[in-house]
């Protein structure tokens, strides 16, 4: 039989492969709670432009209310004949209160009504975004107060460069999610414009007050266009964008936990909440949380293409193509979430080893560019010179199968005969990240001045 929403015009219902393409219920339902407040919302609006009755009116709004615990009691009757959300509660709504709630579509379109329960729900999951990622720097924060002048080695191309602390390599990651943070906050005020009352694609010619819905769900304002209003998905573009470059960061820390938790680092054991053993090898502690977030940047990256592709091609306005919006915004969302939360449960569990970590500093020639920068500062040499001379020297440590601080002053003269026995005072790796004390740089005195800017930030 056709369908009670839209059947008029047909003799003959959907196919059973036509209903199984076009049904968005099995995953649109998560919208319910967006959807009944904007409906009522809407339906208040209505009746307070005389539009409709307030009789009418309070029945829709009750009746929607009834809808709404029904949904939340669990067991609701979603119906794939009813296709989406939107029909299958305006469906039991008539069931409770008959036919008024007819009156509830009235200078609505499933395409504004989608459009605003979208925005409702991405807008919430930038809050939560947001407030995620605040935790997850607030254990950053921790972990860098603990340690801010433990030794450690810095890398580049994975290979020791210079020492760094601790402390400074954990503030690294809350600039990263610093930015993110404010990447969702910007996507948030950006898409807090309502949609609703755009109708299907032209406004309508009801006496609306497309300003009263907006600011009853929050929202800024109205959109200023109907055609971009219910042909935009920007802003869920913008969500899944910010996701990415979050995801991409939680990725390149779960790598450096996987290659930092493993024996031949040990730099930092993960608590056995964060980790999972093997049935075969008993001695094993495998960091799958971590593993497992450095993966997600691949479905929260492929939601973003996914989306991109989806949007590229359309003609304004709504074309039944963005229905496939809502599973990838869903999955990186949902990925998102539990990764933030994981990866702060992980950091804030772990404990660094200070002794790996400072054994590690010492060794792979981490001060070569504290001596070079020695050799300029006291004996006056073109820095290039300088490189050079140190260079020779590693090379000669690397024969010996020492480090630079175990050469003899009779070796480094060898190589250039003005070197004083002073120069062993800068190749220790304690000196060496005192020394770095241009602003943002990894003396100690500066990541105690970066700690104490984000704790008071954070607080
Ligand atoms: N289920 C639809 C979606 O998610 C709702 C909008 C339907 N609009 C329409 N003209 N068929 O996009």
């Amino acid at each position: 039989s056709a369908n009670a929403m839209w059947g008029g015009r047909f003799a003959a219902g959907p196919s059973a492969i036509m209903q199984a393409i076009n049904a968005s219920i099995g995953f649109d339902q998560r919208l319910y709670a967006q959807d009944i407040r904007g409906s009522r919302a809407h339906a208040a609006m209505l009746a307070a432009q005389g539009i409709l009755s307030d009789s009418d009116a309070q029945a829709i709004g009750e009746g929607l209310l009834t809808v709404l615990s029904e949904i939340e009691a669990g067991g609701f009757d979603f119906r794939a004949d009813l296709e989406d959300i939107h029909m299958n509660v305006e469906n039991r709504l008539r069931e409770l209160i008959g036919p008024a709630a007819g009156r509830l579509h009235t200078a609505r379109s499933r395409n504004d009504q989608v459009a605003v329960d979208f925005r409702l729900w991405v807008r919430d999951q930038c809050d939560a975004a947001v407030e995620g990622l605040t935790e997850l720097m607030r254990a950053f924060v921790a972990q860098a107060e603990a340690g801010a002048d433990w030794v450690m080695p810095g890398f580049t191309h994975l290979q020791t460069a210079q020492p760094v602390t601790w402390g400074h390599h954990m503030m690294a990651y809350v600039e990263m999610f610093a930015r993110d943070r404010s990447r969702f906050a910007d996507a948030r005020a950006r898409m807090n414009e309502c949609p609703l009352g755009a109708a299907a694609l032209a406004g309508t010619s009801f006496p609306i007050d497309r300003h009263a819905t907006a600011a009853a769900l929050g929202f800024d304002r109205p959109t200023a266009n109907s055609l971009d209003s219910v042909s935009d998905r920007d802003f869920a573009l913008e969500f899944l964008s910010a996701s990415s470059i979050c995801a991409m960061h939680l990725s390149r820390f779960a790598e450096e936990l996987v290659i930092w938790s493993s024996a031949q680092f040990r730099f930092v054991r993960l608590s056995d909440g964060f980790t999972t053993g093997s049935s075969i090898m008993p001695q094993k502690k495998n960091p799958d949380a971590a593993e497992l977030i450095r993966a997600k940047i691949g479905r929260i990256l492929g939601a973003t293409v996914a989306l991109f592709t989806i949007m590229k091609g359309l003609a304004l306005t709504y074309s039944k193509d963005m229905q496939e919006d809502k599973e990838q915004v869903f999955d990186a969302a949902d990925s998102l979430m539990l990764s933030l939360a994981a990866m702060t449960g992980m950091v804030t569990d772990m404990s660094a080893n200070r002794a790996a970590l400072a054994a590690a500093a010492g060794s792979g020639f981490s001060t070569a560019t504290d001596l070079a920068d020695w050799l300029v500062r006291e004996l006056g040499l073109p820095f290039r010179d300088a490189h050079h001379v140190t260079g020779t020297l590693v090379k000669l440590a690397e024969d010996k199968g020492c480090d630079l601080p175990d050469l003899t002053l009779a070796d480094m003269q060898a190589v250039h005969a003005r070197i004083t026995a002073e120069v062993f005072g800068v190749l220790g790796v304690e000196n060496s990240v005192r020394s770095r004390t241009s602003y943002g740089g990894t003396a100690p005195d500066q990541v105690r001045a970066q700690i104490a800017r984000w704790k008071e930030l954070l607080a």
